[in-house]
């Protein structure tokens, strides 16, 4: 199967997901023996507009482990010409003449995509903007997470929490997990930040079961995986007292986690502001420094991918 860009979950079919973890694995057993040389004659430039820690370095981090070189900008909009004004478009139509693959996290929804028009050279989409966007590399990281942790992806039960309208890591999963059988799906936010209508619709024209809760802790027996995400106080609207009383209801601390099965993972795509205690991090049920370093062997599963494709 070829791969030539990857710019949203919803490209990716059940036999792509399955090539995919079989590459990543293959890249774990590459990783265990110190690295390969054999993409040393291929580049990858990492272009973002936005902070990072996690995308940026692991996609840098995977090029390195395969050999390959990385040109980058860390911060495209004051570090590149879109500073002077130049386009996107502009931009990748020069980049794409310096490398052979380019990485790129853009400010807007569908950054990726107008970007992969004018591209010679392979696009991925490392994070695009807010409410309606997506991080399809992310949600390909978390998938392989569960199924390295659970064994199993069809029938599962997964709680969403916190800021679902602007997350674009939730979108990207939900788009993922609705591909198997049988899954429910539990978004668990106030009113003001629960999931869009447009990713609902998608999930009820292919049949996928989901509900929309604001008890967290009445979904919490029910679930195998909890995904938790950050809830910014300026995404807020309400006042700091009613702020208050909402991180306290969605807080995990080690009283939440009494509420959870053995079986059961928690999951943050990071970084975490205050809605994870530290103190949970010892709990083997705590999954998400897990997750975050499955981010290299599925990058290194990708950009092969691309590369010979
Ligand atoms: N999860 C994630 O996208 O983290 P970064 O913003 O640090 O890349």
């Amino acid at each position: 199967m070829k791969l030539s860009h990857v710019i949203e979950s919803q490209q990716f079919t059940l036999p792509m997901l399955t090539e995919l973890f079989q590459r990543a694995e293959q890249m774990e057993r590459i990783v265990r023996r110190g690295g390969t040389q054999d993409y040393n004659h291929k580049i990858m430039a990492s272009l973002f507009y936005e902070p990072s820690t996690r995308t940026r370095f692991s996609f840098e981090s995977a090029m390195l482990r395969l050999g390959g070189k990385v040109i980058s900008t860390e911060s495209a909009s004051t570090f590149s010409s879109v500073s002077l004004g130049e386009t996107l478009e502009d931009t990748i139509r020069v980049v794409d003449d310096y490398a052979d693959v380019i990485v790129l996290r853009h400010n807007e929804v569908g950054g990726a995509q107008r970007a992969a028009a004018v591209s010679s050279v392979s696009v991925i989409n490392a994070g695009e903007g807010k409410g309606g966007g997506q991080h399809p590399t992310q949600a390909l990281l978390d998938l392989y997470t569960i199924y390295k942790e659970l064994h199993k992806l069809d029938g599962l039960k997964v709680a969403m929490v916190g800021n679902l309208a602007d997350g674009r890591t939730v979108r990207s999963l939900s788009y993922l997990l609705g591909k198997f059988e049988r899954v429910k799906i539990y978004f668990v936010a106030p009113p003001s930040l629960q999931m869009k209508s447009d990713l609902l619709n998608h999930l009820s024209e292919h049949n996928v079961w989901y509900t929309l809760e604001t008890d967290l802790k009445q979904v919490l027996p029910e679930v195998d995986v909890v995904y938790v995400t950050r809830i910014e106080r300026e995404r807020f609207t309400g006042t700091d007292a009613d702020f208050l009383s909402l991180m306290r209801r969605y807080f995990f601390d080690q009283a939440t986690m009494q509420l959870l099965p053995q079986r059961v993972i928690v999951m943050h795509p990071l970084p975490r502001s205050s809605e994870i205690d530290p103190d949970v991090d010892k709990d083997n049920r705590a999954a998400y420094f897990r997750q975050a370093q499955n981010g290299v062997v599925i990058r290194m599963a990708l950009l092969t991918w691309v590369l010979e494709s």
